[in-house]
């Protein structure tokens, strides 16, 4: 049985939406992770991820291992004993600790091909809600964004315990996303973030506001099809992610080329620190500021349409 989840990217919102604001994330179907599993001729459950050079059998991993995690979780979940022999391969496109969802879409692709192989449906809500357990051993105190965006596999307008809620896009909007090659763990910067918080709760909670602010003009920009109005709430939404400490010199720089470029606008993305940035561009324009993005420093570009 196989499966596959998605990239995602999140719009406006981030750090914010882990003291409960509103944030916007959309799928990147351009890059995904696919998760196979087949009955295994060998006694165990064998996984394969080529991608993290991992060839093992589920008992000789550590519990918390990001794998052998989603995988204890299905089996604990549906309470199946003996334990059934599986190949498990996993390959993904998507680059790690980017702030492109990567973990959150090896679970979601995990627990779904999983699901499928035992004969034991899952709707998606027990999906995305499996996933955010995973999440939360691995990123502390995450806001639950990333596994519901991917999960679901369209724009979410998302706050942290509310029903789910995706939203249509009026106009079809072009993005290009900037990776800076720079691998920064989402934990780090939400911890850091939390920090500043504790010293400082109430200019914090006004940033916070003014992102909320950002996020909910930000859906009924996309919603009512004005999408131009994009670029200048991204500009200002990346103000605030500076305020909050969470950019860094390379995602300023990519920012900036991107703006110079003809962008419409543009902002890191994520987690900050390192990963990626995007910017709202014409379409016409998007394969020139995806080149300036490479000549500023980007290890890569991706271009991809919200609709
Ligand atoms: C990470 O993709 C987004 C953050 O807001 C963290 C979270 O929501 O859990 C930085």
């Amino acid at each position: 049985m196989k499966a596959s989840a998605p990239g995602k990217i999140i719009l406006f919102g981030e750090h914010a939406v882990v003291y409960g604001r509103p944030a916007l994330a959309v799928p990147v179907t351009q890059v995904h992770v696919d998760a196979e599993v087949s009955d295994s001729p060998r006694a165990g459950i064998w996984i394969h991820a080529p991608i993290i050079d991992l060839h093992a059998e589920l008992n000789s991993l550590p519990p918390d291992h990001a794998i052998a995690s989603v995988i204890l979780k299905v089996i604990q979940r549906f309470g199946i004993s003996p334990l059934p022999n599986l190949d498990i391969s996993i390959s993904s496109t998507i680059p790690v600790a980017a702030g492109l969802g990567s973990g959150a879409a090896v679970s979601v692709a995990l627990i779904r091909a999983l699901s499928a192989s035992l004969s034991r449906p899952m709707t998606d809500d027990e999906v995305n809600a499996l996933t955010y357990e995973i999440e939360k051993i691995h990123h502390g105190t995450p806001s639950g964004i990333d596994n519901t965006v991917i999960t679901y596999g369209k724009p979410v307008y998302f706050m942290k315990d509310r029903p789910v809620e995706t939203f249509k896009t009026g106009n079809p909007f072009t993005i290009v996303i900037g990776d800076t090659g720079i691998a920064a763990p989402t934990k780090e910067s939400v911890g850091d973030v939390r920090r500043l918080w504790i010293r400082d709760q109430f200019n914090l909670e006004n940033i916070f506001n003014e992102i909320a602010q950002i996020a909910l003009i930000g859906r009924r920009s996309i919603e009512s099809g004005r999408t131009e109005m994009l670029g200048e709430l991204m500009d200002h939404n990346h103000e605030y992610l500076q305020e909050l400490t969470v950019s860094s010199p390379e995602l300023d720089s990519l920012v900036e080329a991107a703006r110079k470029a003809g962008a419409l606008g543009a902002k890191m993305s994520g987690g900050g620190r390192g990963g990626n940035m995007i910017a709202l561009v014409d379409p016409a324009k998007a394969e020139s500021v995806a080149a300036a993005l490479m000549s500023a420093g980007a290890k890569r570009t991706i271009i991809t349409e919200v609709s």
